[in-house]
């Protein structure tokens, strides 16, 4: 054979590899929508909190896929499978990770809810739609609560022994209600994303009193993650000092209250879609505390029925601490002002946990046990 021959041959045998090849990747990533769904036990995969098999819900989104990678990045667990109804979305999320090549990863991908439920000790979900600029939280409340309500079927009927679940979905506190209800979970296993409203505060308070942020502390936010949220500041320090030695004028104190509350919706000015890099980050925060890492302290949204504090059968955000035991959570202390700004955000909770149970999507308050013992 002459030389140009022998070039030939080479070029068509390189070719015929790279064809098997992605062959091989096609086999494995588009046919059988879903890759490596065995979860990996090994006692040598070093630098993860756990093995266990975290599931994040809607990964084909914004949230998701920053969970994704948060997660990764924080050493949670090599086994995390990603899942969403939006197959071309998770694929590529998917994708990405892989092309991220975190040692050690084990990192599946399906839009099969059997698949992706079944086994699940720690699951987030952000599978739910989005708000767009000019709408509330609230406006999402039908459509989302039903993708709740599926949500907590699959949970109940894939992967009772969870450990520990994170809603962020809007509206996040009758969302994960919803999903609480519908999962049969004990209240201390589930929690909602509320944690941002109170970051925002922090913000905004650092920005007027020109400090680093960390340096507000005992600001907070508490109620729904709505219009409707409570503001407790009455207890704030900032730089280890008072925040009434700021002098805070009322008008600007009501900005500032004011854009805590927008926070979210500034977001979506700024950006043209809601936010999406924060609730990844304190969703996995939240859900690392559970499987036993940094114990997570910022307000999350919790299963409140407390008789001494008057709120009854909601999900809220509260004085929380997440831990490997789940959440725990005390009554917020304030001044009369703030009590009452936290009484209205409850009965605003109230109202939309009405208007779901009239809508059949969950039961009426006396017949909660007959779906989930545990409440
Ligand atoms: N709690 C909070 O603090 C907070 C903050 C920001 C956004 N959010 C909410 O988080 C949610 C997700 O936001 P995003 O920006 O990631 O949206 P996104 O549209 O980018 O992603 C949502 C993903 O969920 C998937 N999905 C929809 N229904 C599903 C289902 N039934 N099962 C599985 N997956 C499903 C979609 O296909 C999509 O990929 C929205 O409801 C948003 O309002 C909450």
């Amino acid at each position: 054979m002459d030389f140009f021959g022998l070039y030939l041959t080479a070029i068509t045998k390189f070719n015929e590899s790279c064809l098997s090849l992605h062959d091989i990747q096609n086999k494995s990533h588009n046919n059988t929508k879903t890759r490596n769904t065995t979860i990996l036990n090994s006692q040598n995969i070093m630098g993860f909190l756990t093995n266990e098999k975290l599931l994040i819900v809607g990964a084909g989104g914004m949230i998701g896929s920053n969970m994704a990678q948060t997660a990764m990045m924080l050493g949670l667990t090599p086994n995390i499978c990603l899942y969403d109804i939006y197959e071309p979305g998770v694929h590529g999320v998917a994708e990405e990770m892989y092309h991220c090549a975190f040692p050690n990863a084990n990192i599946t991908w399906t839009v099969d809810p059997e698949v992706a439920f079944k086994d699940a000790k720690y699951i987030i979900s952000s599978g739910g739609a989005p708000r767009k600029e000019g709408m509330t939280r609230e406006d999402l409340l039908k459509g989302n609560c039903k993708i709740a309500a599926e949500f907590g079927d699959l949970i109940e009927k894939y992967c009772p022994d969870v450990k520990h679940v994170v809603v962020i979905f809007n509206p996040a506190d009758v969302t994960a209600l919803t999903a609480l209800i519908h999962s049969g979970l004990k209240p201390n296993q589930l929690t909602s994303l509320a944690a941002l409203d109170s970051t925002r505060l922090q913000e905004a308070l650092a920005a007027e009193c020109g400090v680093q942020q960390c340096k507000v502390t005992n600001a907070y936010t508490y109620g729904g993650h709505g219009e409707a949220m409570a503001v407790f500041a009455s207890e704030a320090l900032v730089d280890g000092k008072p925040l009434s030695e700021f002098n805070i004028s009322e008008e600007r104190w009501a900005e500032i209250k004011h854009s805590t509350i927008q926070g979210g919706s500034n977001i979506i000015k700024l950006r043209g879609r809601s936010s999406f890099q924060s609730p990844a980050y304190q969703a996995v925060k939240m859900i690392e505390a559970a499987m036993g890492g940094e114990k997570f302290t910022w307000p999350a949204g919790c299963y409140v029925n407390c008789d001494k504090c008057g709120f009854k059968n909601v999900m809220m955000a509260m004085p929380t601490v997440i831990d490997a035991h789940g959440v725990h959570y005390c009554e917020p202390k304030g001044t009369a002002e703030e009590m009452a700004a936290l009484q209205a955000s409850y009965e605003h909770l109230c109202k939309m946990r009405e208007e779901i149970i009239s809508l059949g999507i969950i039961p009426a308050v006396a017949d909660w046990k007959s779906e989930n013992p545990n409440l």
